[in-house]
C-alpha cells in the first residue's frame, strides 16, 4: 500500500477533480475547520495534505502523519505556513505522546485498513488522545460509475481494487466500504458521542473519545 501511494503521490490530488464529487468536497471542506477549531490535531495517514489545509487553519496546532515521503514533500509544499508538524511514521505505530491530542483526524485512511486491523487501529489512536478529545474519519461510499470497480473479496471480507498509475503498473489495493452500521459498532467500545453523515459520494463519522 505504501509504495503504491509512494507511486502515486504526483497523481493523488487528481481524485479531488472529479466533477461530480464537486459539491461534496465543497460542503465538507466547509465543515471540517469548525470541528477542529482551537484543538491540538494528530492527522493520520495525511498523503498530500489535501484536508490538512482546510482546517489546520483553525487549530491550535496539527501533527500530519503519512508513511510516504513522497506525499509528505507535497504537502509541506502545499502548507508553507500552516501550524503543522509533518512526521513520516507508520499508522498502526504511532510515533508521538500518550494523551497529547484533543483532536485526531484521517481523510480516506479507515477504507485502507484490514478489517481484522481496525480495533487494534483505534485502540492505538485513541492512546494519543485525551479523553473528550473529538475524531473525525472521512471516506468513500461506493458509487457505480464513479467509483473504481472492486475486483475481489477475500475470505476476512476486505475488498480489492486494481488500479493503474500513469507509469502504467497496475496494483491490487485494499478498499473497503463500510456500511454506516459497520462503522458505528466499530468505535461504539471507544466513544461518547458518534454521528455519522453521508453526502453522495462520502461519508463521514465523528465521535468524543470516552473519557
Ligand atoms: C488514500 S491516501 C489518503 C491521503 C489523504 N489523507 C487524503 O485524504 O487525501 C492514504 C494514505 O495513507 C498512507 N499510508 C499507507 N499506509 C500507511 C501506514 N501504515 N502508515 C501511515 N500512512 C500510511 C499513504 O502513503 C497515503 O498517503
Amino acid at each position: 500500500m505504501q509504495d503504491y501511494y509512494a507511486a502515486r503521490a504526483a497523481e493523488y490530488d487528481r481524485i479531488y477533480a472529479k466533477p461530480e464529487r464537486q459539491p461534496d468536497l465543497r460542503d465538507m471542506e466547509a465543515w471540517l475547520p469548525g470541528v477542529f477549531a482551537d484543538r491540538q490535531v494528530l492527522e493520520v495517514a495525511c498523503g498530500t495534505g489535501y484536508w490538512t489545509q482546510f482546517y489546520a487553519p483553525a487549530t491550535a496546532g496539527v501533527v500530519a502523519l503519512d508513511g510516504a515521503v513522497e506525499t509528505l514533500r507535497i504537502a509541506e509544499r502545499r502548507l508553507p505556513d500552516a501550524p503543522v508538524r509533518w512526521l513520516q511514521g507508520d499508522a498502526y505505530s504511532l510515533p508521538v505522546a500518550d494523551r497529547a491530542f484533543d483532536g485526531a483526524f484521517a481523510g480516506f485512511w479507515w477504507s485502507h485498513i484490514p478489517l481484522e486491523r481496525i480495533d487494534a487501529f483505534l485502540q492505538g489512536l485513541h492512546r494519543t488522545l485525551k479523553p473528550g478529545a473529538r475524531v473525525v474519519f472521512i471516506d468513500n461510499l461506493y458509487v457505480p460509475g464513479s467509483s473504481t470497480p472492486i475486483a475481489e473479496q477475500d475470505s476476512a471480507g476486505n475488498t480489492w481494487q486494481l488500479r493503474r498509475l500513469d507509469d502504467g503498473s497496475t496494483h491490487r489495493v485494499l478498499k473497503n466500504f463500510p456500511s454506516r452500521e459497520a462503522l458505528l459498532a466499530a468505535v461504539a467500545p471507544h466513544a461518547r458521542i458518534s454521528d455519522y453523515r453521508a453526502w453522495t459520494h462520502f461519508w463521514a463519522l465523528s465521535y468524543s473519545l470516552a473519557g
